[in-house]
Order: structure tokens, then sequence, then C-alpha cells
């Protein structure tokens, strides 16, 4: 890196689809060596800016110049040809595979004057782009049995094996641990070392600031600019994504407390769950804290009827209830919005309004489900601005919406439920400043109507803003409950970790 010419450069690059300009004269550059945070609300452009230079989909206009020269990417091959490699939004490993067939998936090595793959050095090659990067799964090992984290470690060094000098990271934390975040921000640093660049698109600013050099901002389709990470401070650069200044980020309300609405006793779920009591009333939200495996989810998911409890009560409204399985859950009122949204079954070929008010909640046949179809135009249309979905109409496809966005469909699909107590995990995970904000607002309401708000979130100042009372939960127990005047990190810190 003895000159200031970058690795790659991007020039007025402009893509449109049909009825959406997705980039328009988007500028950008990165060096070798460089992490590179590209930054933008939900849909601003990122995912597709990426895919153009990695070759998935074609540009309309604008260049491509790599280490000065303009190349013409045509397709993924060609790309990787030229260095670049794309980890995306959505993992694309192979479970049915070895660790080491999926590194060399599309790469296979042949033994000398055969057709015979060549296992032994495709394990050994494999083991060793693993070791460059500190990671120490077996290369024999089926890809279904590691973790996410693994996974993404896999990815990583399939890019390694393809000679890659420019690595990019399509959201790459956000179905991590706190642990596993903090593995991959050490690869990237051995990425850098090796003169590898990388581009980082995160919604965590923490991670934008621990580990990028430099940023790049986009909004709706268009280049807004660049600042180097050290000379930026957060609220600056909200205000590049979003447009404009974001106060409050975090909107409380108080509303009067009515009765108690869900109340939970004893509640067992193997070592995962101990004797969980609590209750929660009409008008309230309660957020959950805890560090990652504290069972939260478990717990989640055993009042929901998707675990079967091993012991324990659930009460709404006063009046004991049986649940064991989700539909009962929904027939009494209660919703579950998973934390792992991409099994919440979108169906891809299916349109925004679909996806909001059919698709697998028909299977649940609950006394909610409304079928009014004239109204169910005016419903979608309705929830698409509440959470201020970036679609040029409720007819829109689903799958070409990008991911942020799928989620806010996936939300509004339970809160069209109307549950009287919707538990929600980590309800912005994915999702960009300015709506979370909007997610926000929309909990707030549920509140003002007297429903019950249960909110697990890893995010200490998410919990902190917008509860009403925090319980927090260590190794499956609840070890404490405190108050909104009550809510700080230490606080919340100390009964996190078993005091
Ligand atoms: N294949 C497609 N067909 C039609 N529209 C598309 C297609 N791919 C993306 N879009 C649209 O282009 C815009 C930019 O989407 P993109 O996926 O690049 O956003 P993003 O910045 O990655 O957002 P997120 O943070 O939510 O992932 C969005 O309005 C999206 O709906
Ligand atoms: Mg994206």
């Amino acid at each position: 890196m003895t000159d200031n010419k970058p690795f790659l450069e991007m020039v007025n690059i402009s893509k449109s689809f049909p009825g959406v300009k997705a980039l328009q004269d988007v500028n950008l550059k990165v060096h070798k060596g460089e992490v590179l945070a590209l930054l933008g609300e939900n849909g601003a452009g990122k995912s597709t800016l990426m895919k153009i230079l990695s070759g998935v989909y074609k540009k309309d206009t604008g260049k491509i110049l790599i280490e000065g020269n303009e190349v013409n990417i045509q397709g993924i091959k060609q790309a990787e040809e030229l260095g670049v490699t794309i980890i995306h939004q959505e993992l694309s490993v192979l479970p049915n595979l070895t660790v080491a067939q999926n590194i060399f998936l599309g790469n296979e090595k042949y033994s000398k004057g055969t057709r015979r793959i060549n296992k032994g050095w495709m394990k050994e090659r494999s083991k060793s782009f693993l070791e460059q990067i500190g990671c120490s799964v077996d290369p024999n090992t089926l890809v279904k049995d590691i973790n996410v984290g693994e996974m993404q470690m896999i990815e990583i060094a399939k890019a390694l094996s393809k000679n890659s000098s420019l690595i990019i990271m399509d959201e790459p934390t956000t179905a991590l641990t706190d642990v596993e975040t903090k593995k991959l921000f050490e690869v990237i640093r051995k990425l850098k070392e090796k003169g590898i660049a990388v581009i980082y698109i995160s919604h965590r600013m923490d991670e934008i600031f621990e580990i990028c050099d430099s940023i790049t901002v986009l909004r709706d389709g268009k280049y807004v600019g660049d600042v180097a990470t050290k000379d930026v401070t957060k609220d600056e650069l909200i205000t590049m994504m979003v447009g404009r200044k974001l106060e409050e980020q975090f909107p409380y309300k108080e509303v009067e407390k009515r009765s108690t609405l869900l109340k939970v006793e004893n509640l067992s779920l193997k070592d995962k769950v101990r004797n969980a009591s609590f209750e929660i009333k009409a008008g309230e939200i309660l957020g959950f804290a805890g560090l990652m495996g504290a069972g939260r989810t478990e717990l989640a998911k055993t009042i929901f009827g998707d675990y079967k409890k091993n012991s324990g009560e659930i009460y709404i409204e006063g009046e004991k209830v049986n649940i064991s399985s989700p539909k009962d859950a929904i027939e009494q009122g209660i919703c579950y919005l998973s934390e792992d949204r991409k099994k919440e079954g979108l169906i891809l070929g299916m349109s925004v309004k679909e996806n909001m008010t059919l698709s697998n909640l028909q299977s649940y046949e609950n006394k909610f489900m409304r079928i009014n179809k004239k109204s169910e135009k005016e419903e979608a249309q309705t929830y698409i601005k509440k959470l201020s979905i970036k679609t040029p109409s409720e007819n829109q496809i689903i799958k070409n919406l990008s991911g942020g966005n799928q989620q806010k469909v996936i939300l509004a699909k339970w809160l069209m439920l109307s549950p009287k107590v919707l538990i929600i995990d980590e309800p912005t995970k994915g999702i960009d400043v300015g709506a979370k904000k909007e997610i926000y607002e929309v909990l707030n309401e549920l509140k003002s109507m007297g429903k019950a708000v249960i909110m697990i979130s890893s995010d200490m100042a998410e919990v902190i803003g917008v509860s009403d009372r925090v319980i927090v939960m260590h190794e499956g127990k609840i070890t404490g409950e405190l108050k909104r005047d009550e809510l700080t990190q230490e606080n919340i810190m100390k009964y996190a970790v078993g005091i």
C-alpha cells in the first residue's frame, strides 16, 4: 500500500428494476487492506450495488475499475477471477456436504488424469485456509452439524480459496452471537493484514465504529458521501443516512396500566428454563434482557407452545389456559414473532399483500383470521405506510424487496392478527435506525390499545429506551426485575451475569 490508488472503484453506477430506481450515479472506492462500511437505510441499494460488483446483476450505466483498469463484469465466475467474492445476506452453504466440499464447491480438484475428486487434497487445503483464519472446524464435518458462526467462517475460507482480493460481507452478524461476532472481527483483522479489502454491510453502528476504516453512505439509491470513521460521530452518520436529524431514538409513552393480561407460573423447560414466574399487564411493554443463551427465546417458545413445557401454568386474564401448540397459543391471543425471521416462511414468489394476509398463518385456522378480501388490500396499504415498507405497491413480489423490508412484512403479518399478547424476539435485527423508531411507535400503539408486549432484545439501549419494566434472565432463570426508573446498563448487567 505504497500509493493511494484504490484497489476498486465504482463510478456513477445506476440500476433500475421495473418501477424502482435502485441506484442512481453511485460511487464507491476501496483500497487494499481497508475495511469499508456500506451504510444506508433498508432499501437504500446496498445489496444491489454489491450484487453488481460481484456479477449477480448487470449495471445499467457506470464504470467499474480494478487497479485502475476498467473491467466489464458479466457474471459471478468472472468477478471471482477478478478477485471479488461476495458473502450474501443469506448464507449459501449446503448443509448436507462437508466443510471441505463446501469450500471447494464448483472448484473441485480432480486427481491427475482421472475424473475422481481428490478428497485428500481438498481436505488438506481446506484445513490450511481455515487455519489462516483461526478456525478449528474439521473439514470432514457436515455443514449441517456446525453453527452459523462457523458457517460464516466456511464462507470466508471459500473466498480465500478463490484467491480473493476483495471480500464483500452483506450483514454477516445478524445471526451471530456476541462471541461469534468478536471472532469474525478477528478474522477481518487477519484479512486486512493480508492486504485483502473488505466491504462490510451492517445496521449495527457499534460494529461499524469497531471494525471499519471508512464509510460510504447511500440514501434512496443515491450516493451521499464518504467519511473516515475516525472523523465522524454516530449522530452525524445517522443524519447522512436518513437525511434528517433523528431526535429521540426511543419514543416512550406512558399509558395507564390495567389488569394483568398474562401470568406465567413456575414454567420449566428441561434445564433451559427453570421455574420462570412473571406477569404482564394490559398496556405494558415488558423487556426481557440477558446474555445470549440465557433462555429468553426458549421461555417465549414454551409459552407459545412451540416447546413442550415440563411444568408450570399459564393464565390469560386470570383464567388458566392449556397451550400445547402454536395454534392453541394464537387462539388464546398470544403471538410470537421469532428472531429467526428467515424461517418464518415468507413465500418468496408471492406478493407483499399475500404474504401479509395469508401465507402460513392460514394453516393455524385461528379465529383471528379475517378473509375479507376488500379490506385485505386496504390493510396491506396501511401497514406498508405505518412501517414505511419500501415497495412500489402491495402487489410487488416479496423476493424483490430488500432484506430489511421483507422483515417488516413479517412483522405486519403478525400485527394484523391483533394479538392480546405479542412476544417479539429481537424486533429490530437487520432494521435500519430510522425504521427502528417506527417499530417502537407501533409497539407503543399496541400498548395504548391495551395489549401486552413482551420484547426480547439484546440491544441494551433498546431495552432501556422502550420498556416499562425489564426482566433479566441468566442460565434459564429469572434473576432480576427492574422498574423503568431503575433501568441502567449496570443494573441489567448485574443480573445478566448472575449477580
Ligand atoms: N430483483 C429486484 N427486482 C425489483 N426490485 C428490486 C430487486 N432487487 C432490489 N430491488 C429494490 O431495489 C431497492 C434497493 O434494494 P437493496 O436490496 O439493494 O437494499 P439494501 O440497501 O440492501 O436494504 P436492506 O438494508 O434492507 O438489506 C429496493 O427498493 C428493492 O426493493
Ligand atoms: Mg440488503
